[in-house]
């Protein structure tokens, strides 16, 4: 028999003020699920870069922020009840879009969260919640976006690739962990970080602080590289990625605003991608952050999240290593916040809202 869980009326969350300035603001609603909703009582959180420059770069008051979560289910919408995925109880984990114009409660830096159910994922058992926050719920979504609707990668994660291809991401502590698919992913990071990377799946590493390291890429490449994911669009990693990419050009995939006027290969297409594209609903931001609805992407991710589940229960999505930030609570989320500005190698920074 289920314990009947007593959910309150109001919680506290991180909300945006006047400005973007995030602060921790009780009496909000705690929201009610829809059909295909489940509600969390979130235990840990995760903390993403977006969690800060979303509310310095659109600043907009009332929006609730963070993306992250792991906590317990404590109610379910009438479909997830009827189709038996998800339990009150259930320890469970995944990535929200927060600082959302399109539905300003939608934040996991809360203490009851609504979310989809199509993209949460089940804890195994063996997991605490602060390391299912190196699962990264807003993590699988880039992924799922970046991979297999921009870069359009052979193969699938149930499916491997008949010809494996190589797949440059830069920085990819946290991103090589999926791409399987009987690809060779190829990675730059900090020599500290190598063992990591190559621990996570990442079959080349290189140091993208040495001068050499597009050129000797392009050499270990054959000069073929096609598919490249750069998460940070700078002026150097663009450069970088660009003169990587082989002979008959490829892709471009950015997670930040890059500089047209930069991209000089003619061969070589870009596109600059947002996580929350994951929903199907589009993402409302300005040019160039906007994306527009497209129901065959959340048609597709409602099929491509039960086999990412079924990944973290086999160990074979392992999560990446994980930093607690102490003391925890809302004020702890936001003291993480301004360490994550300064930068963080190797580790995702989570913070404890509510002891188990
Ligand atoms: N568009 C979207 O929806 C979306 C989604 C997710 C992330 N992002 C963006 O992607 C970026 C990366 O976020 P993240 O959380 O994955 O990674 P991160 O933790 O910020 O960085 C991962 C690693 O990349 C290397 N790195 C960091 N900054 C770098 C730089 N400026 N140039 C070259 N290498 C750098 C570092 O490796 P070493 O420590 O080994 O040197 C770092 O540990 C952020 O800018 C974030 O805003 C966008």
């Amino acid at each position: 028999m289920q314990l009947q869980r007593i959910i309150p009326a109001t919680q506290t969350a991180i909300v945006q003020h006047e400005g973007g300035v995030l602060k921790a603001t009780p009496g909000l609603p705690v929201q009610t699920v829809g059909p295909s909703d489940i509600l969390v009582q979130v235990k840990v959180v995760g903390l993403n870069p977006c969690d800060f420059k979303m509310p310095l770069r659109f600043p907009t008051p009332d929006l609730w922020d963070g993306c992250d979560y792991a906590g317990t289910v404590v109610q379910v919408g009438d479909e997830v009840a009827k189709a038996g995925r998800f339990n009150v109880g259930d320890r469970v984990t995944g990535g929200v879009q927060g600082s959302n114009r399109a539905d300003p409660t939608t934040g996991a830096y809360c203490e009851y969260l609504k979310v989809n159910s199509v993209f949460a994922l089940h804890i195994p058992e063996s997991m605490s919640f602060q390391d299912a926050l190196g699962v990264s719920g807003s993590g699988i979504s880039t992924l799922g976006i970046a991979f297999f609707w921009s870069l359009q990668i052979p193969g699938s994660l149930r499916q491997p690739a008949s010809k494996p291809h190589d797949i440059l991401i830069y920085g990819g502590e946290q991103h090589c962990r999926i791409t399987g698919c009987g690809h060779r992913v190829i990675t730059t990071c900090s020599p500290h970080n190598f063992d990591l990377v190559r621990s996570y799946g990442a079959d080349l590493v290189f140091d993208y602080h040495l001068p050499s390291c597009a050129k000797d890429i392009r050499a270990a490449t054959k000069n073929s590289l096609r598919y490249v994911l750069d998460p940070f669009s700078e002026i150097k990693t663009l450069r970088l990625c660009h003169e990587a990419i082989g002979r008959m050009g490829g892709k471009y995939c950015a997670l930040e605003q890059y500089q047209p006027d930069l991209c000089v290969r003619k061969t070589v297409k870009h596109e600059l991608i947002m996580a929350g594209a994951i929903s199907g609903k589009g993402v409302d931001l300005p040019e160039p952050y906007s994306v527009p609805p497209n129901p065959e992407i959340g048609e597709w991710a409602s099929t491509w999240y039960p086999v990412v589940d079924k990944l973290v229960q086999t160990g074979k999505l392992r999560p990446v290593p994980v930093e607690e930030i102490q003391p925890g609570g809302f004020q702890g989320i936001l003291a993480g916040l301004e360490v994550l500005k300064k930068g963080v190698s190797g580790r995702k920074l989570v913070v404890t809202i509510k002891e188990d």
